[in-house]
């Protein structure tokens, strides 16, 4: 089979990555996807960079067993922790995604931005060089997202509690007076409507997805990976743990046929 038909890869540790999956399909209608959940092992963010080496190297083996000829690591802990190891150990191309402090910096009116991510994603090498590179000329604030990917994990998007806990999180951003919050991991573009409702309306919320999806399309090119011909594209889905919050949203995103397995 000619290489150009094999699925596009996409992993995270849990649901996250969908949100990086929902602009890949829209943009790339093409192509076949496999997505795969870590969820046995979600989250990532607190774990140390060995032990997401491990996890990654694992999800990555899964998926070159199925053939994927590009990996999207739609994970900013796992991009943080363990891209180098991954581009240094497996032949196919990597998509890594890291918080969009350029495009914030440059914007910024107020020269004070925000950075909302995990704790593995603000500890790596990647985030150190990018803020040094990109935010010399404004104030960047950061916050852990504490409890944030649990709340979309386990579906509580909507619920009371996860407004107060949103608007106690980013009060002290407001205060710094930021016009950008980066968001710094996949999972927290499913709560940019509860933010919008805690945050002024002058703050601008970065969700780095579209930027990843023009990147995986050049890459896709230059590799001469590129899917040729039409046919229908095939959506798979794996999960190292429970599918329930995956399969919740799926309906809730997609009217698109797919296929989910536990692993
Ligand atoms: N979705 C993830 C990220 O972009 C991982 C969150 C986690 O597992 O802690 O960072």
């Amino acid at each position: 089979m000619d290489k150009n038909n094999f699925p596009v890869g996409v992993f995270d540790s849990g649901i996250g990555g969908l949100t990086v999956w929902k602009d890949l399909v829209a943009d790339l209608p093409n192509e076949s996807v496999i997505y795969y959940a870590d969820s046995a092992n979600c989250p990532y963010g607190p774990r140390k960079q060995e032990e997401i080496i491990q996890l990654a190297s694992k999800v990555v083996d899964f998926l070159i067993s199925e053939n994927c000829k590009i990996i999207i690591v739609a994970c900013n802990t796992a991009t943080a922790a363990a891209i180098d190891f991954l581009r240094s150990k497996y032949s196919v191309p990597f998509i890594g995604m890291e918080p969009a402090v350029k495009p914030a910096a440059l914007n910024s009116k107020t020269k004070s931005i925000a950075v909302l991510a995990t704790e593995g994603t603000f500890n790596g090498k990647l985030y150190t060089e990018t803020s040094r590179k990109y935010a010399k000329d404004v104030v960047l604030n950061i916050k852990v997202g504490d409890k944030l990917v649990d709340i979309v994990e386990k579906g509580l998007i909507n619920d009371p509690s996860t407004k107060s806990h949103l608007a106690a999180l980013v009060k002290t951003l407001i205060d710094e007076n930021i016009d950008h919050l980066v968001l710094g991991c996949t999972h927290f573009p499913f709560l940019t409507e509860v933010l919008t409702e805690v945050l002024p309306p002058n703050i601008r919320i970065i969700d780095p997805a579209p930027a990843v999806v023009q990147q995986t399309k050049k890459i896709l090119e230059m590799n001469d990976l590129t899917k040729k011909e039409f046919s229908n594209p095939e959506y798979r889905f794996y999960s190292s743990g429970n599918s329930y919050t995956l399969k919740n949203m799926l309906k809730e995103i997609t009217d698109l046929k797919y296929e989910i397995y536990e692993l």
